[in-house]
């Protein structure tokens, strides 16, 4: 329901449309001009930051922490299985900094930096996922920007869902081909920027590369992988599917939305991040094993950087055994996402189409009143959830966002329903009208 859209977001094209707009152009002094926008968040830095922005959560990582040297109940991390805080993953962690330290290897896996605990990581993933090879990502961000730029030239079309990520907008970004949007899982439209991409990529000898998320990270819909993969009978592409939220969440075995969706096979490219369900940080790319040579050899973000530390290795082996060897730990979460998001809806709640555990609930509300309802939320009921406002979704929209995890209680949910009816009568009564500050803060 709600476009959400990391082009909205875009701080740079804002300062360059300003820029466009004055009668006589000068030159101006980069800082000067940084002063004069601060970019759509950055604006509000002052008055929000290290309470609406950059919080500090601090304590064991769990359901919850504290905030402000207060305990609350926390909904916004995105530790799907409850690895982060997991006995096992914390020795291993913990051993592996013992044995290796964090420099090793030292340069880039290229050159300096490869190691038998990196390929065996890569090569319990691609079995995982059912593809012929991996290749490890130093981060997930970076490596979805460089491994775009590394797969497509400029005879190449991109196709792409308007929500996606902003990873993926900032590949796009390098490319220097012809793209073309499709709006959110619109799969008639899709069918034409198909029909427009092949007669272009015909005149140009060049590919054509539809790229979508499996999970979509704020609204929690998927991305329609089956239609898309279907598609390919009619038209001639390959299928670059960024799966952050859905690796370790979704199909059987945890290998994602396409599992799910049972069209692994039609993925010609996944994508996986360690910064979610495996608590850690870097990522991975899952293909055929000519097209991981050649990301190897050509992906700019991976040859020309360090490696991943050698216990962010061994970390994620131990994670990604969990991960495949405890199916509990995905029930959990399920049973979790299942009760917050039946007794949100039965409540009355709108949360849109999500069909994952990311789980989206939206409200009708200024900012001042969303800043005042997450104050009620915080202070009052000890409830810590994220909040997303314009230009992030529509105007005259608040949405929070709550990621259940396989850490949390049924009387975490019931308690958090029974917290958001309040609010949600609060705010119909304007309880959170901008000069009535529900709670002061110092
Ligand atoms: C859909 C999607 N892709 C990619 C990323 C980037 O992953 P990482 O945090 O591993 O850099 C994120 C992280 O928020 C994401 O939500």
């Amino acid at each position: 329901m709600c476009g959400y859209s990391a082009e909205n977001f875009d701080a740079k094209n804002n300062r360059n449309n300003c820029s466009h707009q004055k009668q006589k152009a000068e030159m101006t002094d980069i800082f000067e001009k940084i002063r004069k926008n601060r970019g759509p968040l950055g604006m509000h830095a002052k008055d929000a930051h290290g309470y609406f922005t950059f919080p500090k959560l601090e304590g064991e990582i769990s359901n919850k922490m504290f905030f402000r040297g207060k305990e609350k109940l926390v909904w916004s991390l995105n530790n799907y299985l409850g690895l982060a805080n997991h006995p096992e993953v914390r020795k291993a962690d913990a051993d592996a900094a013992a044995q290796f330290g964090l420099a090793l290897p030292m340069g880039a896996r290229m050159m300096s930096g490869n190691s038998n605990q990196h390929e065996q990581l890569e090569a319990e993933l691609s079995s995982f996922m059912g593809k012929q090879d991996t290749i490890l990502l130093n981060y997930g961000y970076q490596g979805m920007v460089s491994s775009i730029d590394c797969l497509v030239d400029r005879h190449d079309v991109i196709v792409y869902d308007s929500e996606a990520h902003a990873c993926i907008i900032d590949g796009l970004r390098l490319h220097m081909g012809k793209r073309f949007v499709y709006p959110h899982n619109d799969i008639d439209n899709l069918v034409k920027q198909l029909e427009r991409a092949t007669r272009l990529a015909d005149q140009t000898n060049g590919g054509i590369l539809v790229i979508t998320e499996g999970v979509f990270g704020m609204s929690g819909d998927q991305g329609k992988l089956k239609e898309i993969v279907e598609l390919k009978k009619r038209f001639n592409f390959r299928l670059y599917v960024d799966d952050a939220h859905g690796f370790g969440t979704m199909g059987k075995t945890g290998a994602g939305t396409a599992e799910h969706q049972g069209c692994q096979d039609g993925v010609d490219i996944y994508f996986g991040t360690f910064a979610k369900s495996m608590a850690l940080i870097g990522g991975f790319i899952s293909s055929e094993e000519q097209v991981i040579e050649y990301m190897r050899y050509n992906m700019r973000s991976q040859i020309f950087a360090k490696a991943l530390p050698m216990p962010l290795v061994i970390g994620a082996l131990k994670r990604l055994e969990l991960l495949r060897t405890r199916p509990e730990l995905k029930d959990n979460l399920w049973k979790i996402t299942r009760a917050l998001q039946d007794g949100l809806k039965k409540a009355g709640f709108e949360i849109g189409k999500t069909d994952s555990p990311v789980t989206p609930v939206y409200l009708n509300g200024t900012i001042p009143e969303a800043t005042n309802l997450i104050v009620d939320l915080r202070e009052n009921y000890d409830i810590f959830c994220s909040m997303v406002v314009y230009p992030v979704v529509p105007k005259g929209v608040i949405m929070l966002r709550l990621i259940p995890t396989a850490v949390h209680t049924i009387e975490d949910v019931e308690y958090t329903i029974k917290a958001f009816k309040d609010i949600q009568v609060n705010l119909k009564a304007g309880k959170y009208n901008a000069d009535k500050i529900v709670t002061s803060l110092s």
